[in-house]
């Protein structure tokens, strides 16, 4: 698409290859690199030294902050936020001599999930909507809707609202978010907005 005809914004110095698709008013900031087969949702934030690989899929209103590499089997829902210099693997095992292309391993987040700074996501897990990674973790296992998880390995510390604040469920199972107001119920190990 010729650069007057783009309804979403590559500064100068970042690198869009041919066929990659982007949502309008998404921003791709300096330095970063999308490559031809990946989909980047409208209203998505790159920020500096990004890297998309070939076809992994953004959603909608998806801000990644610098120097994050999102690779080839990593699936990001709308609204996520990927901290600075977080991370996401594909293999296992990898050895320079195997060649392990055939053997890249899915990472699925849901809407609205939080990656802190530096954090690591380890493939073949899947995080549910909402839930919060904090800096500095490595996460090896798949965690539910509006986890709060931190360390390494990553562990289950709470539970985090789709505002940001932590959920401190009464008897009944009940949680107000102190800032939203919104109100959320945890039963049989499972977090839902009401
Ligand atoms: C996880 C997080 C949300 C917790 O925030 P918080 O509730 O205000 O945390 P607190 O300062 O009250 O700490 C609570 C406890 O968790 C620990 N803790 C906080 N963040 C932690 C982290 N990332 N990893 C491990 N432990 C952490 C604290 O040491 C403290 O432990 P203690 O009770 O034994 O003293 C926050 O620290 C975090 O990591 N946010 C991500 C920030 C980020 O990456 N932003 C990127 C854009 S700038």
């Amino acid at each position: 698409m010729d650069s007057k005809t783009m309804d979403y914004f590559k500064h100068e110095t970042a690198i869009v290859d041919e066929g990659a698709q982007i949502g309008e008013g998404s921003k791709i900031w300096h330095f970063s690199h999308v490559m031809g087969t990946a989909k980047i949702g409208k209203g998505c934030n790159l920020g500096q030294n990004v890297y998309i690989d070939a076809q992994v899929i953004i959603g909608d209103g998806v801000k990644i902050q610098n120097n994050v590499s999102v690779y080839q089997g990593v699936e990001v829902g709308d609204d996520c936020f990927l901290g600075p210099s977080c991370v996401f693997t594909n293999v296992t095992n990898p050895r320079s001599e195997v060649v392990r292309r055939d053997e890249y391993k899915k990472t699925k987040l849901g809407k609205g999930v939080t990656v802190g700074a530096n954090a690591t996501v380890v493939c073949g897990v899947a995080l549910g909507d909402y839930a919060f990674v904090g800096a500095g973790a490595v996460v090896t296992k798949s965690f539910p809707a509006y986890a709060l998880v931190v360390g390494c390995p990553a562990v289950q510390k709470g539970w985090m609202s789709a505002f940001g604040e932590k959920l401190d469920f009464d008897e009944q199972g009940i949680a107000k978010c102190v800032n939203s107001g919104s109100v959320y119920r945890l039963e049989n190990g499972k977090v839902e907005k009401l």
